[in-house]
């Protein structure tokens, strides 16, 4: 099995590529820095490029997707746009430009968040491209061709990135980055379509 992890240098892309590689899967991974592949999910040229260098896949995986964080009262739409072209779009074009390079049976697995479900003050942008994503998901999932799934992956915040977001995510319980990895084997080697895997 060949999987293209989009995001593999990031705390959870990390997680799923070691789960991944500890069942023998090869994986392809991708980011805009330190990965064998390089690509920016924001720009249209660069996933199409992506595609074309890594060929045919069995899985596409999307551990990645950025947003501004602040109050909606000052947020600019310029801010906004960060969410909707890096998170939203770009995890979207992911599947667009990419669907025909997944192999029959194949499948998609794409990041989503906790705080579309559970909101936080100023992770309303982020909230609004985790929705997105899941409703695409769960429309787009009748429509795959050649019994390609499509599932999504909601985190809660992670024990590993903790530090990062400090108190932010103050009285939630975190979870190891394996359980979230665990949700994405669940997507890659299961049989359930148009799927959000809560990790909470
Ligand atoms: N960590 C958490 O606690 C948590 C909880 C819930 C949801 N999430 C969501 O899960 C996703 C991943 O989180 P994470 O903490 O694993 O992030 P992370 O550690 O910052 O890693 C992000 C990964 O994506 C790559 N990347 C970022 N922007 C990119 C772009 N435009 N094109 C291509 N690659 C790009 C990064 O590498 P380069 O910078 O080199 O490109 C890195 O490999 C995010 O959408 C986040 O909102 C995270």
């Amino acid at each position: 099995m060949k999987v293209l992890t989009v995001g593999a240098s990031g705390t959870i892309g990390k997680a799923v590529v070691r789960e991944l590689e500890a069942d023998g899967v090869e994986v392809v991974k991708a980011s805009r820095n330190n990965s064998s592949v390089k690509v920016d999910i924001t720009s249209i040229e660069s996933i199409k490029a992506m595609f074309k260098k890594v060929g045919k896949i069995d899985a596409l995986v999307a551990t990645l997707g950025s947003a501004h964080f602040g109050s909606v009262e000052e947020m600019t739409p310029e801010q906004n746009q960060i969410a909707v072209n890096s998170k939203l779009l770009g995890q979207i074009n992911l599947v667009l430009l990419g669907l025909s390079f997944i192999r029959d049976k194949g499948s998609i697995t794409l990041t989503t968040g906790v705080l579309m479900d559970d909101p936080l003050v100023g992770a309303a942008s982020a909230a609004m491209a985790n929705g997105g994503v899941r409703a695409f998901v769960k429309s787009a999932a009748i429509e795959m061709p050649r019994g390609i799934r499509i599932n999504s992956v909601s985190p809660t915040v992670l024990e590993e990135s903790i530090d990062k977001y400090g108190s932010l995510f103050a009285g939630f319980e975190p979870v190891k980055a394996k359980s979230v990895a665990l949700a994405f084997k669940k997507s890659i080697y299961g049989a359930q379509t148009g799927q959000s895997y809560n990790v909470y």
